[in-house]
């Protein structure tokens, strides 16, 4: 069955979401005089080819190509496009579309907002992890230092497209990566998406593009309230204070996770903070937890590794004056944001994770 993509005129960001989206989105990418196109490694040589086979106006474009990987979302490779953009001659009527996942889309956007004080840039994500989050909400950033997003801005693209035609390449560890932020959509604001997941392995699904549509256009909703995380663009955050820790970890022992086993390692705890702290029930932390251990595996941290965690937690950016501060789920599909919580609560969480199972 041909669905038609969903076009959301949300100024000042125009998107193009679902089936067919790259075909319907020449309207969207037209009346600029020149064109440059970002690509990675990876993505130049699976992305690229069906970008242009279905947009042809843009087979011609100049291609800037940098290197994947999070250890390359940095200030040197940052360097390397503005030199690019400057011997290509690119002036400031020119549209930077970008053409990758996350790490792609943050630095890409980033460069082009500080480019001659700021060009137009598009996000046509190609990993689900860009589809349902990275691409939308205007963060954009390089890591600095030991410090992931160290330095970056808020600014918004001015159409993101978002066609699941990419997904066919992802491999399957960016594919679980991206189901644990929809699942996050789910109990932080949307129960009926919850509802459709609950008790799947994400192996088995088949609905993909309707799980996307709905997944971006969630996040559209919290960015459009509050898109400089004054509030509740804050819920976002929940699994994300000690999945963060979990991530930095395991990259620190040169033995890293993606970003999604990560984070649902962290909605697991704080699923069990927010049992303790809020009118969670019992039953529903339960039922968060099983669906998350259905598609993901406990992480290997012992007793040992949990001084290091804390650690890192309190590194996080969202600590203020020492604070751990979380966004919990008040029932499924409601998060609250900003919740103080101590640091014996923290490690009864990290208990509960190491040994319920
Ligand atoms: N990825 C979280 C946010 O965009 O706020």
């Amino acid at each position: 069955m041909n669905t038609s993509p969903v076009f959301l005129d949300a100024k000042p960001v125009s998107y193009m979401i679902g089936e067919q989206a790259l075909d319907h989105s020449s309207k969207l990418l037209v009346n600029y005089p020149r064109y440059v196109l970002l690509v990675d490694n990876n993505t130049r040589n699976y992305c690229l080819p069906v970008f242009r086979e279905h947009l042809p106006e843009f087979r011609e474009t100049d291609v800037i190509c940098i290197e994947s990987g999070e250890e390359k979302k940095n200030l040197d490779q940052a360097l390397f496009i503005w030199k690019e953009l400057t011997r290509l001659n690119v002036d400031r009527d020119a549209l930077m579309i970008n053409l990758g996942g996350g790490v792609l889309t943050d630095i890409g956007g980033f460069v082009a907002a500080t480019y001659k004080r700021g060009i137009a840039f598009a996000n046509v994500p190609t990993t689900l992890l860009g589809m349902v989050d990275a691409s939308i909400g205007g963060k954009t950033g390089i890591d600095f230092g030991k410090f992931k997003n160290q330095v970056g801005l808020f600014v918004d693209p001015v159409s993101v497209v978002i066609d699941p035609v990419f997904l066919k390449t992802l491999e399957e560890k960016h594919w679980q990566s991206g189901f644990a932020e929809v699942l996050k959509y789910g109990l932080i604001m949307d129960r009926e998406l919850w509802q459709w997941l609950y008790g799947k392995d994400f192996h088995e699904i088949d609905f993909w593009d309707k799980i996307i549509v709905r997944a971006a256009r969630d996040k559209i909703d919290i960015v459009r309230h509050d898109f400089e995380e004054k509030g509740v663009r804050k819920n976002l955050n929940f699994g994300h204070t000690i999945g963060h820790a979990f991530e930095s970890f395991f990259l620190k022992k040169e033995t890293p996770i993606t970003h999604g086993q990560a984070i649902a390692a962290g909605m697991i705890c704080e699923a069990y903070i927010s049992e303790k702290m809020t009118d969670l029930e019992c039953s529903r932390k339960e039922e968060i937890v099983e669906m998350i251990d259905k598609n993901f595996s406990r992480l290997s941290v012992t007793k040992e590794d949990v001084p290091a965690l804390i650690d890192l937690m309190r590194q996080d950016k969202k600590v203020r004056e020492g604070k751990l501060r979380f966004s919990l789920i008040k029932r499924l599909g409601k998060a609250v944001h900003d919740k103080e919580v101590s640091t014996d609560l923290v490690l009864e969480s990290l208990e509960y994770y190491l040994h319920d199972r």
